[in-house]
């Protein structure tokens, strides 16, 4: 009788389940998108930004077309955060050139106009994008899903766009409390869906950006980053227990070692910023570290780029960790660098 042929475990699951392996994984974040000259190319296909993101065949064309080139150990679901405003009913697009455009949130009555529960069905193109992507994708690829977190997601929402500091959504909060809360709980139980049913269409593992953590003081980074994250993670794993999660607080500094603990994430991925020696000293050996190689090292090459690698594999070696770039991949970025990385990592045994 014919047996099911048993996927093998990734080595990206096999370090987040805390194998040391001598050689790394590796993926960069944002590793889809116009530092490739064929992405560049099949974006033009599509009007906007965001129909791009919802067209299944293109969506996940952009997924694989890195791994095509260069082998990475796991793919990326390209997709983007903002689509789960979008899924509760906020207007969102992007200009070219100038990022994100979502129509504020000033006041009550801007937030009344939200759905209570994210529209899962608006996103059905995501979960068939994950349908495709895993069919094409070689058995030793991981696939990552992923959202933002519940404080980044609504720091657009509330200021529309990106600003330096996420300040409009830094003063609702403090003017607003109960009903900032209330966007975070809806966010929180939106995420948990969302990351649901993308584990449920194929993807081994999620990450959770949290870009703007690091313009939180203290007690708002409590409220407003750790808690949100460690009740989405919570939820995820009672509704997928095997799941796997990454969780990126960027800019997160000291508030790390408490971040690693209480979120329950399975990893933590570090931004340019965090000195790895205190890292691994500091943070519960059973979380696993991924990071965080500047990305303009990156895009300068040569040897400040090699010594830059090695000093974080050096530091690292002996504990289970994910190489990845500090922040996501620079569109100046040349394609050689890339290779060059891959090669320096790879060659150690
Ligand atoms: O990593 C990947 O390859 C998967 C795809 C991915 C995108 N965005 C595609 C994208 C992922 C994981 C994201 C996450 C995302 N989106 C974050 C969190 C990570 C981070 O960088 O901090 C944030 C804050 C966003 C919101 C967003 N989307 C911004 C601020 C912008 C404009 C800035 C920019 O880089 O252009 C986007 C647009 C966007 N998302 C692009 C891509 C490839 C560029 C748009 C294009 O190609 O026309």
């Amino acid at each position: 009788m014919d047996r099911p042929v048993e996927r093998p475990a990734t080595k990206l699951l096999r370090v987040l389940d805390g194998e040391a392996t001598s050689v790394p994984p590796i993926w960069l974040m944002r590793q889809a998108g116009r530092y490739l000259p064929e992405y560049r190319v099949l974006r033009s296909k599509a009007a906007s930004f965001l129909e791009f993101c919802y067209s299944p065949a293109l969506a996940a064309e952009a997924t694989l077309q890195p791994i095509r080139r260069f082998g990475f150990d796991a793919a990326i679901l390209f997709s983007d955060i903002l689509v789960v405003p979008d899924a509760f009913g906020q207007k969102v697009s992007f200009e070219s050139g100038s990022g994100p455009r979502l129509s504020p949130i000033d006041n009550r009555e801007d937030f009344r106009r939200l759905r209570e529960t994210i529209d899962l069905a608006h996103l059905d193109p995501v979960f068939e994008t994950i349908g495709i992507v895993k069919s094409a994708l070689p058995a030793d690829v991981a696939l990552i899903g992923f959202c933002g977190a519940p404080w980044t997601v609504a720091s657009y929402m509330i200021a529309g766009q990106g600003t330096p500091d996420q300040a409009p959504a830094r003063l609702f909060a403090y003017r607003e409390p109960a009903l900032f809360q209330e966007l975070i709980d809806r966010l929180v139980a939106g995420s948990i869906d969302y990351l649901a049913r993308q584990i449920a269409a194929g993807v081994e593992l999620v990450q959770i950006f949290d870009s703007w953590a690091g313009v939180l003081p203290p007690a708002e980074f409590e409220h407003w980053c750790l808690e949100p994250i460690r009740a989405v993670i919570a939820g995820l794993k009672v509704r997928c227990p095997a799941a796997k999660v990454i969780a990126f607080p960027r800019g997160a500094g000291s508030h790390l070692m408490d971040f690693a603990v209480r979120t329950g994430a399975d990893a933590v991925s570090l931004d340019t910023s965090v000195d790895l020696t205190w890292a691994a000293d500091r943070i519960a050996s059973d979380v696993v570290l991924q990071g965080n190689l500047d990305p303009l090292a990156l895009v300068a090459g040569g040897d400040s780029l090699r010594k830059s690698i090695a000093g974080i594999t050096g530091t690292l070696r002996g504990r289970p960790y994910i190489f990845n770039l500090g922040h996501g991949i620079l569109p100046e970025t040349p394609i050689t660098h890339v290779e060059a990385l891959l090669r320096q990592i790879r060659s150690q045994a």
